[in-house]
């Protein structure tokens, strides 16, 4: 019977075939090693001689790296290992080409993003890969769970939600289009028709900023919510992040392990993700040599710098109005501040943005001419004040940036399927 490398270990003394792809071999004398990868997972053939005959002992030997493979042979637990091997009794391969590009010298990023379409197949990029399909269900799971409908908002706008530098414009038949910076104004339509609706999609940014958290292709999951304060949608993200990321780490604490990153480390105590304000921020951030001037946005290295104190992922909350969106409901007791939080993840940073919209009318028709943006376009977003305006909140996280932080990666190239950069657009 065929099984998946994950399910091997229940069939320790018994046969079993396995069928993937041979990722590496080793031959030392009579024994050779094969590793076979398969889509949950690796698992080592071991191959004798004596056991397999000379002539199919010296076929496999000359096998080349990713021929798809049959095996079949007895399943077996070598003492003091954990993970199980098969010892091949029988081998079918069928054929690739000699010249597999990617060994296991070190390559550069640039040698293999040019081979992204090879390189996913890597153990380490496949596993990523099934974390982050385990992330993007755990987050869709929890959201209906808790009430929400998914609310799929355009990909091509005619405006900008995000400021206007990072738009990527198109040409919409002789008009000026843009491709979605994010989804949350089409979702906050959605909540007078659904109340709790997020939107799981791409989000485009024309940001030409090469560092290892930024793509010019990201995907976004957006909950918006009526009748939620800024203060509520902090506590659901802490919510929602703590469901999330717990099924992540019990469903994928193999991928997790072989990653080198513990899954227990994905699973937060009782004590509530710790709230600073923005004032509290710089002050910190003084004390560790760094002087952000007020009304500023925070860089990725003050960011970096912060969440190096931090076991837990927390709130930034109450940044000045100056540093955030139009759309930003301000702190009643000091409209300097608005009521808009970032959520970091220990040692990296933002993984999320959210917080309360403006829902008076005049006010948010007035933050839209300060931005410069034209009334006309959002005369549509300025109806949903019109029309049975109620306080509401959401946020947006960026799948990758979460990843990062559950996978341990350094870059966030290695977390989507094909990265797009301002250099890369291919494969
Ligand atoms: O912080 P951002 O720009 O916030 C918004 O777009 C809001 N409209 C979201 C909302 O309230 N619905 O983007 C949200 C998140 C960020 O916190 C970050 O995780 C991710 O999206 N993100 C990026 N990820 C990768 N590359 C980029 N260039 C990103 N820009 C934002
Ligand atoms: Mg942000």
């Amino acid at each position: 019977m065929i099984i998946h490398t994950t399910r091997l270990k229940e069939r320790v003394g018994g046969e079993a075939s396995l069928r993937g792809w041979l990722v590496s071999k080793q031959a030392r004398g009579q024994v050779a090693f094969l590793t076979l990868r398969d889509g949950e997972g690796t698992a080592q053939l071991v191959c004798e001689r004596a056991a397999l005959g000379d002539e199919a002992f010296e076929a496999l030997k000359a096998l080349p790296l990713e021929a798809p493979i049959l095996a079949t042979g007895l399943v077996r637990l070598p003492e003091g290992r954990d993970r199980p091997e098969l010892a091949l009794r029988e081998l079918e391969a069928g054929p690739s080409a000699p010249d597999w590009p990617i060994g296991r010298k070190e390559h550069g990023p640039d040698f293999l993003m040019e081979r992204r379409h090879l390189w996913i197949r890597a153990p380490r990029q496949a596993a990523i890969l099934r974390i982050r399909s385990s992330l993007e269900f755990a987050c869709v799971e929890f959201l209906h769970r808790e009430g929400f409908h998914r609310f799929d908002a355009p990909l091509v706008t005619p405006t900008a939600c995000e400021g206007t530098t990072e738009l990527f414009e198109l040409d919409y038949f002789g008009k000026a289009a843009y491709l979605s910076q994010s989804a949350q104004l089409y979702a906050e339509a959605g909540i007078a028709a659904l109340e709790r609706v997020y939107s799981l999609g791409p989000c485009f940014r024309a940001e030409k900023s090469v560092t290892r958290r930024h793509l010019t292709e990201f995907w976004g999951v957006e909950p918006e919510m009526a009748h939620v304060d800024a203060v509520g949608n902090m506590a659901f993200q802490e919510r929602f992040i703590r469901a999330v990321l717990r099924k992540v780490a019990e469903e994928r604490e193999g991928d997790l392990a072989f990653l080198g990153r513990d899954p227990e480390s994905l699973v937060f105590g009782p004590e509530p993700f710790p709230v600073l304000l923005y004032d509290e921020v710089l002050e910190r951030l003084s004390r560790q040599g760094r002087e952000v001037p007020w009304g500023e946005d925070l860089s990725v290295e003050d960011e970096e710098a912060l969440a190096a104190g931090f076991a837990t992922p927390f709130f930034v909350y109450k940044y000045p109005v100056k540093c955030r969106a139009f759309y930003i409901e301000p702190d009643p007791a000091d409209p300097r501040l608005a009521l808009s939080s970032d959520c970091l993840a220990p040692g990296l940073g933002e993984i999320i943005t959210g917080g309360q919209r403006a829902s008076d009318h005049d006010f948010l028709k007035s933050r839209i001419v300060e931005h410069g943006l034209s009334l006309d376009d959002f005369a549509w977003y300025l109806d949903l004040r019109r029309y049975g305006s109620v306080t509401h909140s959401g946020f947006g996280m960026g799948i990758e940036r979460m990843l990062r932080f559950v996978c341990g990666l350094r870059h966030i190239r290695e977390a989507i399927p094909f990265a797009r950069t301002p250099q890369r657009i291919a494969p």
